[in-house]
């Protein structure tokens, strides 16, 4: 009977204290996350709340073109922090002090770039693109959400899907191409990659769709720059891959530096509120990029930086990256009434929803372990992916895949035996000892049966033509010279705009001096960007562009090289035949006179199109068969078509499909990418590959304020060298 009593005190005096300090709502993770919302915005202090719009750096910023923010400390209950270092404990204790020593405990959301891979890198975006295999991509971006996760990273500044036809722009090298479709495609890839199936999973990562919007076309590829974007292309180009993210779940997105045509991308408020959260019904939030707040002093529509806060916190731009901005102006702001509480609640409740939906009220801190990356599972993908991206431009006489009967391979250039470059930019926690040698990949892959002889030739540039006699030699007593060319790492990313394509003139030389020779050579091209190859390619007998290919990159170039595998990639973006030619790319409008309006001094054709590749096999497509000649606006079009594999090798073959439009209200490109689809042909097999057409998603065109529009009339499709007309009828 005691006992008893003894319990019912317990309970009863349990219950008294808990009716005393009841759980708040925002702390009962059983709770939905809306009314935790709710319940901890309403306990907020304005102080508070700006504090969450907040964004300061901690660690050691790798990012040479962004000095200059970084502050002795921190307040705790700060809303994020950009986390340069690694160390989950170092996080976990930064964590601590926001949760145990603030008044609400509201966890600091930890971001980074981690673009193409946290320490295990794999290759850069452009590359990505030109494997034509979202599910791989999405793969790898997974290995480096977890990579992330484990470090102490909750959220990533990555996908990057600014559609990009200037590759003397550096951050070309970012996303995934000319393309929008194919920017959308992989942007959702990543997404679902770094995201998962849900924020709150293990190693979900929050993703952030940047630079939104059309800083791509920024102005003679000079970064940073004005950028002259119209309605029409805004819509028709720029927008397409940010739709798509966003309405593939993406949690955050980030305004870019450039000027949209007079108004910044970061104080534009019909991009950031009137489209993207009203017409989107985004939910999440946008952080501005480095800086880009005070920068609309210098971008001339704010006159200091109190102008600033107010111009790019009512347009929609949430969290102020680093300048300090918002906490230093937003509350007299609201004190003179230009910036209502709604406003500010309303923002303050997209970051906390992120954090929320995240687990980090539930989980705030990082699990400590102890093998965190370079997993064998991870440099898998990482190779594979590698090998997928990597586009055989040129083969002339098979010289391609190296056979046995070369027992001697010279193996020139200042790629050859290089680490770093092959990782490429914005490479996070990646180290080029990781990265194995084109060298030390051959050597590997050759090394039984035939002799690699290595000689650097040349640097990347300057002019120093010293080592060139030495290349000659090696390359005279071998039977097969493979030269490897290309830029380095930092010549493409942020800030790194260049006034021509073309690779340093040394490297050209060194090919020259190979050329005579006379032995058969390979270039393979280590590059950020679509170069200039208009005096290389006729000294080439075979050119495989590797990009830059990440810690597993030498591997599977020397897989390809050695037939082992046979590659598969078709490029995102077209090579320009000069400089001169920028900008070109495939989905242009017809010319009012295509007969003339050529240039006087040079081919009009580029030397590479958008979807160019070869395969060491052959691919023979039969004409494409189609559901109905005419369809009405709201019945699908089935289409197939069979390639068969008439070489001899397997090999994966990408069927990219297109559509092409008659005269409507407003002028088509010439042709446009509406799907895709790669599978593997076995040698003598044949796959029917198959295209649904939907008449609304895939025939109309938006306007210039994005409404769409479906105009009966003739279009063709065209899928490889076949072309079907079909009717859209009312
Ligand atoms: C940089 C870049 C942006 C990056 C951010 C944080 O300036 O423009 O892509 O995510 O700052 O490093």
């Amino acid at each position: 009977m005691k006992y008893f009593s003894l319990l019912a005190v317990l309970l009863v005096s349990q219950q008294v204290i808990a009716n005393r300090n009841p759980v708040p709502v925002y702390k009962n993770k059983n709770t939905p996350t809306e009314l935790r919302v709710t319940d901890l915005l309403k306990r907020m202090t304005l102080d508070e709340k700006i504090l969450q719009l907040n964004q300061q750096t901690v660690g050691d910023n790798n990012n040479p073109n962004n000095k200059g923010y970084k502050k002795p400390d921190f307040p705790a209950g700060i809303g994020s922090l950009i986390y340069f270092g690694s160390d989950p404990v170092f996080r976990n204790t930064v964590q601590k002090r926001a949760m145990e020593e603030t008044r609400l405990g509201i966890p600091i959301l930890f971001g980074y770039d981690v673009i193409h891979g946290f320490r295990t890198v794999y290759p850069i975006s452009l590359a990505q693109g030109c494997s034509w295999n979202p599910a791989l991509v999405a793969q790898a971006c997974a290995v480096a959400a977890k990579e992330a996760k484990l470090s102490g990273i909750d959220w990533t500044f990555s996908p990057m899907i600014d559609v990009a036809r200037d590759p003397r722009w550096g951050r070309v090298a970012e996303g995934y191409g000319e393309d929008p479709y194919t920017n959308a495609i992989f942007g959702v890839a990543s997404v679902k990659g770094y995201q998962g199936s849900k924020l709150s999973d293990t190693y979900s990562i929050a993703a952030c769709l940047k630079h939104y919007i059309g800083y791509g076309m920024s102005e003679g590829g000079r970064d940073y720059h004005y950028s002259d974007v119209s309605a029409q292309s805004l819509w028709e180009t720029y927008m397409v891959p940010y739709e798509a993210g966003v309405k593939a779940g993406a949690a955050t997105l980030m305004s870019g530096f450039n000027d949209i045509s007079g108004i910044p991308a970061s104080a534009n408020p019909y991009t950031l509120t009137k489209i993207l959260k009203e017409r989107w019904g985004h939910d999440g939030f946008v952080v501005s990029d480095w800086g880009s707040v005070e920068q609309l002093i210098a971008q001339g529509v704010a006159n200091d930086r109190k102008e600033a806060a107010l111009k790019a916190f009512m347009a929609g731009v949430e969290m102020d990256m680093v300048d300090d901005v918002y906490t230093q102006n937003l509350k007299k702001l609201i004190a003179e009434k230009k910036v209502p509480m709604s406003r500010i609640d309303d923002a303050v409740k997209r970051i906390l929803r992120i954090k929320f939906r995240l687990g980090l009220f539930d989980n705030p801190y990082t699990p400590i372990v102890d093998q965190r990356y370079l997993q064998p599972e991870s440099k898998a993908i990482a190779q594979n992916l590698a090998a997928e991206s990597m586009v055989l431009l040129k083969n002339d006489r098979h010289v391609l895949p190296l056979n046995d009967h070369i027992k001697q391979i010279a193996l020139i250039g200042p790629l050859a035996k290089n680490q770093a470059d092959l990782l490429g930019n914005w490479a996070a926690h990646g180290d080029a000892a990781d990265a194995e040698t084109i060298l030390d990949g051959l050597t590997k892959e050759f090394g039984q049966s035939t002799q690699i002889n290595y000689a650097k030739g040349c640097e990347i540039d300057g002019e120093d033509e010293s080592g060139i006699d030495e290349a000659v030699a090696v390359a005279k007593k071998s039977d097969v010279i493979v030269v490897c060319l290309g830029e380095r790492k930092n010549w493409t990313g942020e800030n790194a705009s260049r006034s021509t394509i073309a690779l340093p003139a040394i490297q050209e030389k060194l090919v020259k001096e190979l050329k005579k020779t006379g032995k058969p050579i390979v270039l393979v091209l280590t590059n950020g960007r679509p170069l200039e190859l208009v005096r290389l390619e006729p000294l080439a007998d075979a050119i495989v562009e590797m990009w830059q290919p990440g810690v597993e990159g030498s591997a599977a170039l020397a897989s390809i090289l050695s037939g082992r595998v046979n590659p598969s990639g078709k490029l995102d973006i077209t090579f320009p035949l000069t400089t001169g030619q920028i900008p070109i790319y495939y989905d242009m409008r017809q010319s009012a006179r295509p007969y003339a309006g050529k240039y006087q001094d040079i081919s009009t054709d580029p030397l590479y199109w958008f979807g160019y590749g070869l395969s060491y096999t052959n691919f023979v497509y039969s004409p494409i068969s189609i559901s109905a000649v005419k369809i009405h606006k709201n019945q699908k079009l089935t289409a197939t078509i069979e390639v068969a594999n008439n070489g001899g090798l397997k090999g994966k073959e990408t069927v990219l499909w297109y559509i092409s439009s008659h005269a409507s209200s407003i002028s088509r490109p010439v042709k446009e990418l509406k799907y895709f689809e790669k599978e593997e042909i076995n040698i003598g097999g044949k796959r029917v590959f198959k295209f649904e057409l939907d008449p609304y998603r895939d025939l109309s065109f938006p306007d210039a304020d994005g409404k769409r529009h479906l105009e009966a009339g003739d279009f063709y499709l065209l899928a490889g060298n076949q072309k079907i007309k079909f009717e859209l009828i009312d």
